[in-house]
């Protein structure tokens, strides 16, 4: 599949973007503090759907300018859109991603013909996660990023035996963890600093009527299934996918269940022929 990478202005920056495929646009947002690879076990769908994955203000090849709010990346996803001459578009995001996401489809509700929420949670941080984020972004500042990933590599994928990525897991934590060490320290403290801040969604998310597909990985350590299961309680059109032997990387973890998932999803919304 042919795949190109732009960089494309949008408010007071520049996104490195990579697109393949066509039709219907498919958005894909990643995590913090990862970068656009994290969706390659997606790279299938390009022969169904139009991928655009960028890297977020701040992270990957994006580089530059660092993130103040998760609004702020929602309005960049947005302005990517428009100047990608993308229609109404499937947005998919995980994690920080699914947060985006979600500021996405309150802020610029055109811009958003269906949601995949994955591993994410609606509900703002804690007063002590907040606070270990301040904590985080200190130890970021003195130490650099290796203490990042040591604190969250472990609890990425699921730790079942048996579980899916086991085979494949001390490589697939080897690539996160290169992942997490190339992000900018700036970017780091100041996406911590926006997670923090990130309002509580349950009311404005009640009103997002729009075919959402939530999945969750059963051992996702970070965004456990009760967060989806109480996304599925409020939102008026989702449905919910669990996955089992999957963690908090369920694309990456399960790419075959989670694709499949996404098409049978946009094929029961009338969006994508089955
Ligand atoms: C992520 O995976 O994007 C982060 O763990 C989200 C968060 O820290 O809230």
């Amino acid at each position: 599949m042919a795949s190109s990478i732009h960089r494309i202005g949008v408010g007071d920056t520049v996104l490195a973007v990579r697109t393949a495929g066509s039709g219907l646009p498919l958005l894909l947002l990643h995590a913090f503090p990862l970068d656009h690879a994290m969706w390659c076990e997606q790279e299938p769908l390009a022969d169904h759907l139009r991928l655009v994955v960028p890297d977020q203000r701040g992270f990957g090849a994006s580089g530059g300018t660092e993130p103040t709010s998760i609004e702020q990346l929602a309005d960049d996803a947005a302005a990517l859109l428009a100047a990608l001459h993308c229609g109404p578009a499937v947005v998919c995001g995980l994690s920080m991603g699914g947060y985006v996401a979600q500021h996405l489809a309150v802020r610029h509700p055109d811009r958003v013909a269906a949601l995949v929420l994955a591993d994410t949670r609606l509900e703002a941080d804690t007063a002590e996660a907040r606070a270990a984020r301040v904590d985080l972004a200190t130890k970021v500042g003195r130490v650099g990023q290796r203490i990042l990933a040591d604190a969250m590599v472990p609890r990425l994928l699921a730790g079942s035996p048996g579980a899916a990525a086991a085979a494949g897991r001390a490589a697939l934590e080897a690539a996160l963890r290169v992942a997490i060490e190339r992000q900018p320290v700036a970017t780091i403290q100041a996406a911590l600093a926006a997670l923090g801040a990130r309002p509580d969604m349950t009311e404005p998310l009640r009103r997002v009527a729009v075919p959402t597909l939530l999945v969750v990985g059963a051992e996702d350590a970070i965004t456990p299934p009760a967060c989806m299961e109480a996304a599925l309680a409020v939102m008026p059109r989702a449905r919910l996918l669990v996955v089992p032997h999957a963690g908090h990387m369920t694309p990456l973890e399960a790419p075959a269940v989670f694709n499949r998932a996404v098409l049978e999803f946009l094929a029961e919304a009338a969006l994508h022929p089955a």
